[in-house]
């Protein structure tokens, strides 16, 4: 059953860390020539990494009102096309194949906007070729091309601004 937007909570994952299993299975299965077994990433090691608070890197968690993941993201110091002088980076950004189409890939990218800027920093970015209608619809800006794994991706930058 699909969760309602309104129960979804966005949490970081230092605070359920329970979870780290059931989201490594997700990471694994989105991007196994990377996480699966021939593959050179560990995604339980990955996100481990990412259960901090107040430094990158950083996950949260978007949980449903059973408090089971349904997906997550993560700010990091870089990504797929990162550049010097290009940094914080929203990546991992993935939600449960049975729950997309819900708003809950918007609430991750939102939350992230809103842990940079509580951070202090002023620009975010992303590669991908996946979110792209979430964050031009939340008015990030196409800066460049660049190969990944999955072919060609677009890197997109967002001037982050209290409001
Ligand atoms: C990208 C992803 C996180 C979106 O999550 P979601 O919960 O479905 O996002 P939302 O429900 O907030 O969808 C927002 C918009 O993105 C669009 N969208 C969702 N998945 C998409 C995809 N795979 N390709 C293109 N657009 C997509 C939706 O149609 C929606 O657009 P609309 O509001 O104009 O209809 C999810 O599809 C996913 O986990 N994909 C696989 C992992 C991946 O590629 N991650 C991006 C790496 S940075």
């Amino acid at each position: 059953m699909q969760a309602a937007k309104s129960d979804i909570r966005i949490v970081p994952l230092a605070d359920v860390t329970d979870t780290i299993a059931e989201l490594a299975d997700l990471l694994v299965a989105e991007w196994e020539p990377y996480y699966g077994p021939r593959g050179p990433g560990n995604a339980v090691d990955d996100l481990r990494a990412r259960c901090n608070r107040n430094e990158l890197p950083i996950a949260l968690v978007a949980l449903d009102i059973d408090n089971k993941p349904l997906g997550t993201a993560a700010l990091k110091q870089d990504s797929v096309g990162s550049k010097p002088g290009q940094a914080p980076w929203l990546a991992a950004l993935v939600v449960n194949p049975l729950h997309r189409g819900n708003g809950i890939g918007t609430l991750l990218v939102a939350a992230i906007e809103t842990e940079a800027i509580r951070l202090g920093f002023t620009t975010l970015y992303i590669s991908t070729n996946a979110a792209d209608r979430i964050v031009q619809k939340r008015g990030w800006l196409p800066l460049d091309t660049v190969t990944s794994l999955r072919g060609p991706i677009t890197v997109y930058r967002c001037d982050l601004h209290e409001t």
